[in-house]
């Protein structure tokens, strides 16, 4: 990546800055009627409110150092018309863009560069609307999930959406990658739930389903819609749901059994032919008691879309081991559900969800294979003695698939991960007591987060090993001077097949290459 060529553009981009700024400006000034308004949208490095804006929108703290490449400028718009005008001022005084919405990104896609950019922040574009007759909503894209489920649950108890768990991840990044939550056995990925879409295209001109085309609307649903375009909203297809669904929270020990009981649940939860049961997990270690032994504890955090008296029968017969009984089920509204998959009571007040701040914010990197096989209990003893060399800042977050899943072709949309898939298996490592992610100490945590991944090999997903482009990890490799290079990054996220599609897709929609990062779709002929 560090060729001759990118270090050249590097050098150079540091000249332009300061001269494109001012006529970046003026050019969103000229085509906007509003010049007044618009002066607050606009935020450059003068500004004193620029680095704490730029710092409250990064999601993930691992990131918040001075070595981190900052904008040249930060638009927040409040319309589509001032979405197109940043995004056709910025292309034409020579900035790149980066589009956030909820600012997740795990390699920092939405808010770094090495280039000269623009970063396109959709805070202020986050309306929801929702219309329970046809089941269905258009959000725009900087809404985030906690938002998205609470407006919901203002009209009904009797519809959802089947996205994510975490409140404050937005729809645009969600959906762009698939998107996967508490409802994926039941309805599947957030992106095979979506129904139209509103974006900007390379071009600036602003098109939706009809105009875009089904391969264009097939390729931001999975493929990294910042591959292709800028969605601004999209209309998502609400799921019924019972009124209430019931929640169950089990955690046992190596002492209490874990591994017996890990082994069996790798099979039985992604296989059961109740739809309506999903149970995610996760997996960390601990000191017993005040001794200076380790043991593992897992959480096994079950949801079931129906009645105790629906799911006991399920459970005695499937997985008795689980031990879930009448008193540890609650009864209660898929809202409630969420605020406890959020780590909070069932009877916080909701409106919570709404608050932004009130989620905390992570500093970790993560890592994520996909498991077709149970893993063997030898393995998992292998896992736990990894574990056991972990500073406690280690952990595991197994995601089940099955069910609705294998209603889906590998190529229905780009998330390939469908019929066979067994579980994700998210490990990751955070930075908590640390100043950053290079102290000797940081540094001790990921060799031994690349040493995990490196005994996993067996166990996952092979030929290519596979990973959730949500999770994006630029340890695969980045770059793409061939499709052989590319493949090893690129075939990991999609599989062959879908991605061979996306760069058909990406040729025809930007052949120049603008949308642009160092694990972007490629476009060959412009190299
Ligand atoms: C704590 C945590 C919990 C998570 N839980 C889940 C989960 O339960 N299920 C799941 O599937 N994933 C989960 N994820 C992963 C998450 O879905 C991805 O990180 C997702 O990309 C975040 O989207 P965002 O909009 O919040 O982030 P951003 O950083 O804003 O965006 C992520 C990517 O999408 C692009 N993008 C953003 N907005 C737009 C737009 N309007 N148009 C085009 N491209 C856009 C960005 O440029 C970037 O490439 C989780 C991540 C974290 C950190
Ligand atoms: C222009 O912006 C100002 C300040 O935000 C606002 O008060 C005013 O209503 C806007 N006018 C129009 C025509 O949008
Ligand atoms: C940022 O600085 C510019 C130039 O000094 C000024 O015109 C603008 O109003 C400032 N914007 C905000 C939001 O403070
Ligand atoms: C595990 O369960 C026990 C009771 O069974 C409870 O006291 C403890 O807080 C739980 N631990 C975690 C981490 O959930
Ligand atoms: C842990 O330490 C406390 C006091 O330091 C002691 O009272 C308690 O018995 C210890 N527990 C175990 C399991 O050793
Ligand atoms: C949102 O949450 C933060 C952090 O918990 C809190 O300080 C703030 O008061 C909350 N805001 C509202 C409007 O409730
Ligand atoms: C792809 O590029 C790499 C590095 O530039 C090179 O070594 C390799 O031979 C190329 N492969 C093909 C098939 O062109």
């Amino acid at each position: 990546m560090m060729n001759k060529s990118f270090v050249f553009l590097l050098v150079l981009s540091f000249s332009w800055v300061a001269a494109y700024s001012q006529d970046f400006i003026s050019c969103v000034e000229s085509r906007l009627s509003n010049a007044t308004s618009i002066s607050q949208l606009i935020f450059t490095p003068e500004n004193a409110s620029f680095l704490p804006i730029w710092q409250s929108r990064v999601q993930n703290a691992r990131f918040l150092k001075d070595t981190t490449p900052k904008p040249s400028i930060i638009v927040t718009p409040t319309d589509e018309s001032q979405v197109q005008t940043t995004f056709l001022c910025a292309k034409e005084n020579g900035y790149r863009v980066r589009i956030r919405s909820g600012g997740h990104d795990f390699e920092g896609i939405s808010f770094t560069d090495y280039l000269a950019f623009v970063m396109i922040d959709l805070i202020n574009m986050r309306s929801i609307d929702v219309d329970v007759a046809s089941k269905s909503a258009w959000v725009q894209s900087g809404a985030v999930l906690g938002e998205l489920y609470y407006a919901i649950s203002q009209k009904t108890n009797t519809l959802y959406f089947p996205g994510g768990t975490w409140p404050t991840v937005a729809i645009a990044g969600l959906v762009g990658g698939g998107g996967t939550g508490n409802l994926l056995r039941k309805y599947a990925t957030a992106g095979d739930n979506v129904l139209d879409a509103r974006i900007v295209d390379v071009n600036g001109n602003i098109l939706d389903r009809k105009s875009m085309g089904e391969d264009l609307f097939w390729a931001i649903r999975g493929g990294v819609a910042s591959n292709f375009g800028i969605v601004l909203s999209w209309k998502l297809n609400l799921v019924p749901v019972p009124e209430k669904v019931t929640v169950f929270i089990v955690n046992r020990t190596l002492e209490q059994g874990a591994t017996d009981l890990f082994y069996k649940y790798q099979s039985v939860v992604p296989n059961t032919k109740d739809r309506n049961l999903y149970i995610r997990s996760q997996l960390a270690s601990e000191f017993i008691g005040n001794t200076t032994k380790k043991t593992i504890r897992i959480i096994f955090q079950g949801i079931y879309q129906g009645s105790t008296d629906m799911l006991l029968p399920l459970l005695n017969k499937e997985f008795p081991e689980l031990g879930v009984t009448r008193e540890i089920c609650r009864e209660m509204t898929s809202i409630q559900s969420t605020l406890v998959f959020a780590g909070r009571p069932s009877t916080t007040p909701t409106e919570i969800l709404n608050n932004r701040s009130a989620t905390p914010r992570m500093s970790s990197k993560t890592k994520s294979s996909f498991v077709t096989t149970p893993i063997p209990k030898s393995g998992l003893r292998k896992i736990w003695r990894k574990f056991f060399e972990n500073d406690l800042s280690g952990g595991i977050l197994i995601i089940p698939s099955g069910g609705r899943m294998a209603d889906y072709s590998e190529t229905a949309t780009p998330y390939p991960h469908r019929a066979g898939t067994l579980y994700l298996l998210a490990s990751s490592v955070n930075f908590a007591g640390q100043t950053s992610d290079i102290t000797p100490v940081s540094l001790r945590r990921l060799a031994w987060l690349a040493s995990l991944e490196k005994l996993l090999t067996p166990y996952v997903s092979r030929n290519p090993r596979q990973s959730y482009v949500n999770n994006n990890d630029f340890d695969f490799g980045i770059g793409a001077d061939n499709y052989t290079i590319a493949s090893v990054w690129g075939e990991r996220y999609w599989k062959r097949a879908n991605f061979k599609k996306l760069i058909r897709i990406k040729a025809k929609v930007d052949p120049q290459n603008f949308f642009n990062h160092p694990q972007g779709i490629p476009v060959f002929s412009a190299l």
